[in-house]
């Protein structure tokens, strides 16, 4: 994100030439549609995508083009059918309710570091949802670190390939860390095709049981062994990363801006109509401006920071000449914040997503300029899985405790595979 300049927020449309690469962002709504919901098979996904993270997920439906991703998309979409909100709902309750055991006796005032919580209680949630097991302490440590490493070094990993470095010595500098997560996944799949899996018996109603029964309705295929250790690595990737990212920013801004907390927690309290127990998956369901509060905050952080799309025919963007090849970057940072889209773009105003609060012209950049989840065929499956996770922390979170700042710190943001802090996310938590 160094590399961006205060114009890159004022242009609708930027274009370089660096190390013999066509680069361009593209900010303006019109030009965005065009490439990721009107023409997508003129613009797929860039190769940078693919060979970034094939160490890790393989060739999992996020990064291939073509009939090989319809395919997949196909039986993905089968798949979360099946696997419904309401029932992977238990799923976050259980580790929502690990979240708070972990954070009740950190709620003395003391400082906590809030990204690793939110990251242990996401990829907790995709664990549960997968597999029908909570994902245990010293296996989680291990984990974490090897994705956190393998984030790390695809960000140097891009900007090096940018450089002309060859692709396969940065492949092996990719895969070191890609190993240990393909392993302890493909050895959970292969104890539930065995039949030894711990949990089994909870297991038949869990997103991997829903992935090996899906059936794409054209050819009558399934997903092969290989495909599945694909698939499931970049669904624990894509289920805890951006889940994490935002739910680290949105206490964050919690911390910030009382105001905001204070109205959270009267929504929360009203939707709880005086009961005690947990939050159900109804009463979430009544939380419109924790719904607007979240969506601010992946206005201002989205998790996934810049999408790569390539050009396969040389074509006239707005009043530039993109030649055949090109690097198309279309990032939700830019254009989330971009000065011609959103008025006071820096500012954090929940408002601006509650139906009865937002002006028309918020209401018509809430629909073109706001894509934290993509755009077109390719748009993430899991928005809704992730604002229901979301809103269940967040809930539990200040119905309890006061978040409160912690005095001189500020997040360093940097744009990895996700929007992560290089120095932390730190706030107070103190018990009500
Ligand atoms: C706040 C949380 C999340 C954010 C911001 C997010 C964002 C995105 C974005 C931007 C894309 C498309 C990127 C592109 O067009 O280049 C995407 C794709 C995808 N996401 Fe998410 N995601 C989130 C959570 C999840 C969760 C929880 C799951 C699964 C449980 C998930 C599964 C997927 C899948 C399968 C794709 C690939 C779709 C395709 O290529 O057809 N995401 N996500």
């Amino acid at each position: 994100m160094g590399l961006l300049n205060a114009w890159d927020f004022q242009i609708p449309i930027g274009g370089i030439r660096f190390f013999g690469f066509n680069l361009f962002l593209v900010n303006q709504p019109a030009a965005v549609r065009r490439l990721m919901v009107e023409q997508v098979e003129q613009f797929p996904k860039h190769p940078f995508t693919l060979w970034v993270l094939q160490p890790l997920i393989g060739r999992a439906i996020f990064s291939v083009n073509g009939t090989e991703w319809e395919r997949q998309r196909r039986l993905v979409d089968q798949a979360f059918q099946v696997a419904q909100l309401q029932r992977v709902f238990p799923q976050m309750e259980a580790a929502t309710h690990d979240l708070i055991a972990r954070l009740d006796p950190l709620a003395d005032g003391r400082t906590v570091g809030i990204d690793a919580e939110m990251t242990l209680v996401a990829a907790d949630v995709i664990v549960r949802t997968i597999l029908s097991r909570p994902l245990a302490g010293p296996e989680a440590a291990v984990i974490f670190e090897d994705f956190s490493r393998y984030q790390r070094r695809a960000g140097q990993a891009v900007m090096l390939r940018l450089l002309r470095l060859p692709q396969s010595l940065l492949n092996r500098y990719l895969a070191t860390h890609a190993r240990r997560i393909r392993v302890w996944i493909r050895q959970a799949i292969e104890a539930r095709l065995s039949g030894s899996a711990p949990g089994q018996a909870a297991s038949s109603q869990d997103l991997l049981q829903a992935l090996l029964e899906a059936r794409d309705p054209l050819t009558g295929s399934s997903f092969s062994l290989e495909e599945l250790v694909d698939q499931v690595c970049f669904l624990f990737l894509a289920g805890h990363e951006t889940s994490a990212s935002a739910l680290a920013m949105a206490v964050y801004l919690l911390s910030q801006v009382p105001e905001a907390q204070g109205r959270l927690r009267q929504e929360v309290t009203a939707a709880l109509a005086g009961q005690n127990g947990p939050l159900g998956f109804e009463a979430l369901r009544q939380l419109p401006y924790g719904a607007a509060l979240f969506n601010e905050t992946l206005r201002l952080y989205p998790p996934v920071s810049f999408f790569m799309r390539e050009a396969q025919l040389t074509t006239n963007l707005l009043d530039q000449r993109c030649p055949v090849g090109s690097l198309l970057t279309i990032s939700p940072w830019v254009i989330q914040r971009h000065e011609q889209h959103w008025s006071d773009p820096n500012s954090f105003r929940p408002e601006r997503f509650l139906a009865d609060q937002a002006s028309t012209e918020e209401r018509r950049m809430a629909r073109e300029a706001f894509l934290p989840f993509g755009l077109g065929p390719r748009k993430c499956p899991g928005a809704a899985f992730a604002l229901q996770e979301a809103l269940l922390v967040l809930a539990e979170l200040v119905r309890r405790y006061e978040i409160l700042p912690d005095p001189g710190h500020s997040p360093e943001l940097v744009a990895r595979l996700t929007l992560r802090s290089v120095n932390g996310v730190r706030v107070k938590l103190r018990r009500l």
